[in-house]
């Protein structure tokens, strides 16, 4: 990539494709290509391949879809299914016809069997049965990494993607009815301490382990391996480390303040037992992440407390 290459952010409103979008300007690109959903509705297909014949972007980071915590994925599994399907499977063919150089599909942890054995490697894809509470986004995945590695085989294109572990940051989504895990417990045990609530009620046993990246590392990734995965290739990127949920919970007690108790909630259910990325395959690229765990979740909290009154405004709007 050079600084004046066109390239294309697909999704660059949301948690990811802004944190690409500020590294890309930070670095110098000043050919950046970027569209609202309102502006341009991925799902459309007509207008995808338009957009593509007016644009000819020469890079695309496909950081767009329908993302959401472990409930969002329970309650509306055919729109997980229907709008990332059609997004993605438009805009990789769109850049396959319009000669796109190279394009990064944006994966998930979820794609990877229920009870994959860990650490999880490139190859256990499709080993197994996905876990059932996000099935829908999982296939949608499955389908976006395959259909590129058919778009390789067939058409030779540069197109590729990244499998990453739960993404969090400033900007991520607070909304208690569609956020992931890390947003959620913030607003949660933020608002019992301001509330000077008795207890916090956390969803599901804590047992649950999962691994988290921080999104400025997550936009570093994308942008350090843009010019170096081969057409195809599926890789891993995260730390390589993993945490149970009850113990990120009490992390961010403490980062909060929080000086009352947590309740588990066991009614509820936990998805995958464990999700935990085996990087060997990214470190032989060389790549690590720079953000650890503690400091990426201070800098969230920051950003939350200092846009509380504006996301709750937003979500009044909404009502
Ligand atoms: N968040 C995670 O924990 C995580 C973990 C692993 C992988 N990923 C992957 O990383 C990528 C980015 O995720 P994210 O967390 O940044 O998501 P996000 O914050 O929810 O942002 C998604 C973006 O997709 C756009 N979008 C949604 N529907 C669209 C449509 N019909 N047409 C056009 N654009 C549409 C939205 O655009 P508007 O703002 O303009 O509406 C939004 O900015 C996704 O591929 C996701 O699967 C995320």
């Amino acid at each position: 990539m050079q600084k004046n290459s066109k390239i294309y952010i697909a999704g660059h409103r949301g948690l990811v494709g802004s944190a690409i979008i500020r590294k890309l300007k930070a670095e110098g690109c000043n050919n950046l290509v970027m569209r609202t959903s309102k502006e341009l509705d991925l799902r459309r297909q007509a207008d995808v391949e338009t957009f593509f014949e007016k644009e000819i972007p020469e890079y695309v980071f496909f950081s767009a879809a329908k993302v959401g915590g472990i409930q969002a994925n329970i309650i509306n599994p055919a729109t997980f299914f229907y709008d990332n399907i059609l997004m993605q499977s438009n805009v990789i063919h769109a850049a396959y016809k319009y000669k796109t150089k190279r394009l990064l599909f944006l994966s998930s942890s979820c794609s990877y069997p229920r009870l994959c054995p860990q650490p999880m490697k490139e190859e256990y894809l499709l080993d197994g049965k996905p876990e059932p509470t996000n099935e829908s986004y999982a296939i949608a995945k499955i389908a976006g990494m395959k259909m590129i590695e058919a778009y390789k085989k067939q058409y030779n294109v540069s197109f590729f993607s990244i499998i990453f572990p739960n993404i969090y940051g400033p900007g991520d989504n607070f909304n208690p009815k569609s956020s992931h895990v890390i947003p959620a417990l913030i607003r949660k045990i933020y608002e019992a301490k301001i509330n000077e609530q008795r207890v916090v009620e956390v969803l599901g046993t804590g047992n649950a382990r999962r691994e988290f990246l921080f999104v400025d590392d997550v936009a570093d990734a994308c942008i350090y391996f843009m010019d170096k995965l081969k057409g195809g290739e599926i890789i891993n990127a995260g730390d390589g480390k993993d945490i149970s949920i009850k113990e990120l919970a009490y992390l961010i007690k403490e980062i909060i303040g929080y000086g009352n108790d947590l309740r588990f909630n066991t009614d509820k259910l936990d998805g995958m037992p464990q999700k935990m990325l085996d990087v060997s395959h990214m470190n032989e690229y060389a790549w690590a992440p720079k953000i650890p765990l503690k400091n990426g979740l201070i800098a969230t909290f920051d950003w939350f407390v200092g846009n509380y009154k504006d996301i709750a405004a937003k979500e009044n709007d909404k009502n």
